[in-house]
């Protein structure tokens, strides 16, 4: 089609790819470019304008490598990686909802025994029970389900970005025993920002935006016949659960603080998996 005016353009673009074979990638691309099209539109960016965005995307792919993925960093900040996830996991009020992986997820964490301390050296915190059940959407509890943790520390770094930590500090991998029931030891951990040396963090303090994460402990649930689960849970006392600048803290993984026989805070987090298959994420950092 020969262009005669602006308005041709996005006819034009979705005819050219009409012969995709691919009926879903045919889909995809027909929508990005619609609303891509639609924003330039609505936006109208200046030529400049149009190239600082292109340097944006640029920046986002030169940032990211090995140990750092400013892409999905950007796509976290913007609230894409959780509307993601919402759509493919609605709320429905029983299966536990899911949360970002984060980066900092590892591989072969220290296998523990019911009741353990995840805690591998002298680092100072307050202490805190975690305990719950992982039961299967019927309710019946998942015996021996796999619970894997991690965290950051009171000062709101994981072991692997703080060489004052050990190795796998404040991360362990649990077995439910018969009845779906864990617990573990641990310290509070601390809210944390998120990198903010890259083109990310230009444009979080362009918009006048905290880089703030609130604090929160990673879980990966995984058992025969479920859906690996992949969640944060989120203590209602913490700062900052409203502005999380990732957009990770949604209602039902608030959880509530208990209190334990001998008078210390516990944390209850239960689980609940639906039917599917395992499946083990590419670990973000070795
Ligand atoms: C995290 O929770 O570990 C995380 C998630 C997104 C960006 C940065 C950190
Ligand atoms: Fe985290």
């Amino acid at each position: 089609m020969i262009i005669d005016s602006q308005g041709d353009l996005t006819l034009a673009v979705e005819q050219a790819m009409a012969g995709t074979p691919d009926g879903r990638l045919r889909e995809i691309m027909g929508a990005l470019v619609r609303h891509a099209h639609a924003f330039i539109r609505e936006v109208r960016p200046s030529e400049e304008e149009f190239e600082r965005g292109l340097d944006f995307l640029v920046g986002i792919g030169q940032a990211t490598g090995e140990t750092n993925n400013e892409v999905v960093l950007a796509a976290d900040v913007l609230g894409v990686s959780t509307l993601v996830g919402l759509l493919n996991k609605p709320l429905d009020g029983v299966r536990t909802a899911p949360a970002l992986l984060g980066p900092f997820w590892r591989k072969n964490a220290p296998e523990c025994a019911l009741g353990d301390s995840i805690v591998r050296c002298g680092t100072p915190g307050s202490r805190l029970e975690v305990r719950g059940q992982i039961r299967d959407l019927s309710g019946n509890p998942i015996a021996g389900a796999r619970i894997d943790v991690w965290q950051a520390s009171p000062v709101g770094l994981y072991e692997n970005q703080d060489a004052d930590q050990p190795a796998m500090n404040l991360r362990g991998l649990f077995t439910a025993d018969a009845s779906g029931h864990y617990h573990f030891e641990t310290i509070r951990p601390a809210g944390y920002p998120v990198p903010t040396d890259g083109p990310v963090g230009d444009l979080l303090r362009a918009q006048l935006r905290h880089p703030y994460r609130p604090a929160h402990i990673h879980f990966m649930v995984t058992a025969p016949g479920h859906a690996t689960l992949i969640t944060q849970i989120f203590a209602d006392d913490q700062e900052r659960l409203d502005s999380d600048v990732t957009f990770g803290v949604l209602k039902p993984l608030v959880a509530t603080f208990e209190t334990t026989e001998d008078g210390h805070p516990a944390l209850r987090c239960d689980f609940v998996l639906e039917p599917g298959e395992t499946r083990i994420p590419k670990a973000p950092i070795p």
